[in-house]
C-alpha cells in the first residue's frame, strides 16, 4: 500500500467525521500541509532551503498550517482543523499523533540549537495548546486544550492548565499536593486526648520514681522508723 493512502486512511479511521479516505485525500487541510511537508522536508535535507521554505510557505497559503521544512514528522499525523498549528525547525513529532488547531510547537526564545519540542507516538495535543521549549512529550501523553508546556510529560501523562500541570498518569488522577484532602481530616478531639494519655503516663512513671526513692531514703536513714511505719500501717490481727 502507497504512503500517502495508509496515511489517509489512519485519519479517516480515527476522525468520526470523515465519510471516506477520499475526502481525506482531497478535503483535510491537515491532511495536504503534510504532503506539502514531506516535499519540503526533503529539499530541506538536500541543501535547497530557498525551495523548501517557498513550499513551505506555500503551503501556508493553502492550508493555515505553518510547518518549518526541517522538522521531522513520524507516520500517520493528524492535523484536525488545522488553523493556526505552527510547528518550529527542530521540533520532532512521533508516529500516530494528533494536533488540533491552534497548536504551537515552539521555542522560549531562550534556547539555540535544538529549540523545539520532541514528541512521541500517539500523543494528543488538544486545540489551542503551547509547548515551548526542547522538551520531550512522553508516548500516549495528552496535552489538554489551551495548556502551556514548559517542562517534560511523563508517557501516559494527561497535563492541563497554564503552565501545564499532570493531572492523570496511567488512568489515574494525581493528587495535587496543595488539595485538602475532604475525607481523612484529622480529629482535633481525639488528637487532644491522646496528648494527654502520653502526659498521664508520663506523670504517673515520674510519681513511681519519686516514690521508690523516697523509701530508699527512708530506709537508709532509720531502718528501725520504716519498719514501724510499715507496722503502722499494717492492720492488727489481734484488734480485730
Ligand atoms: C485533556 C483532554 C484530552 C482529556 O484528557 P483525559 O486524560 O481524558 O482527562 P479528563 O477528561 O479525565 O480530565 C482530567 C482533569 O483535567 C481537567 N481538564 C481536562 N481538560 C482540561 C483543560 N483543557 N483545561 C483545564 N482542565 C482540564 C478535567 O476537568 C479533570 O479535572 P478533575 O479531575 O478535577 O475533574 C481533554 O480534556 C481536552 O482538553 N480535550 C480537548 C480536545 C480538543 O482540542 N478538541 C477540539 C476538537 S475541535
Amino acid at each position: 500500500m502507497f504512503k500517502w493512502y495508509e496515511e489517509a486512511k489512519s485519519i479517516a479511521e480515527r476522525d468520526p467525521a470523515a465519510r471516506s479516505v477520499w475526502q481525506v485525500i482531497f478535503q483535510y487541510p491537515g491532511y495536504k500541509a503534510l504532503r506539502m511537508h514531506r516535499l519540503a522536508h526533503w529539499f530541506q535535507k538536500r541543501g535547497f532551503y530557498f525551495i523548501a521554505r517557498g513550499i513551505s510557505q506555500h503551503a501556508r497559503h493553502k492550508t493555515g498550517i505553518e510547518i518549518h521544512p526541517g522538522a521531522k514528522i513520524g507516520k500517520c499525523l493528524f492535523m484536525d482543523h488545522g488553523m493556526g498549528i505552527v510547528i518550529g525547525e527542530t521540533a520532532e513529532i512521533g508516529d500516530y499523533c494528533t494536533i488540533y488547531h491552534g497548536v504551537t510547537l515552539g521555542g522560549t526564545g531562550k534556547d539555540k540549537g535544538k529549540r523545539h519540542p520532541t514528541i512521541g507516538n500517539n500523543v494528543l495535543i488538544s486545540a489551542g495548546a503551547k509547548i515551548l521549549g526542547p522538551m520531550k512529550i512522553g508516548d500516549n501523553a495528552k496535552i489538554g486544550a489551551n495548556a502551556v508546556v514548559l517542562a517534560e510529560v511523563e508517557s501516559d501523562t494527561t497535563v492541563v492548565g497554564v503552565p501545564g500541570r499532570a493531572v492523570k498518569r496511567a488512568g489515574e488522577r494525581i493528587r495535587q499536593s496543595f488539595e485538602l484532602d475532604q475525607i481523612h481530616v484529622p480529629d482535633p478531639v481525639s488528637q487532644e486526648f491522646c496528648k494527654m494519655r502520653i502526659e498521664i503516663e508520663r506523670l504517673r512513671s515520674e510519681l513511681s520514681e519519686y516514690e521508690k526513692s523516697l523509701s530508699n531514703l527512708k530506709n537508709s536513714l532509720s531502718p528501725d522508723l520504716e519498719a514501724k511505719s510499715k507496722e503502722s500501717t499494717e492492720p492488727k490481727q489481734d484488734e480485730e
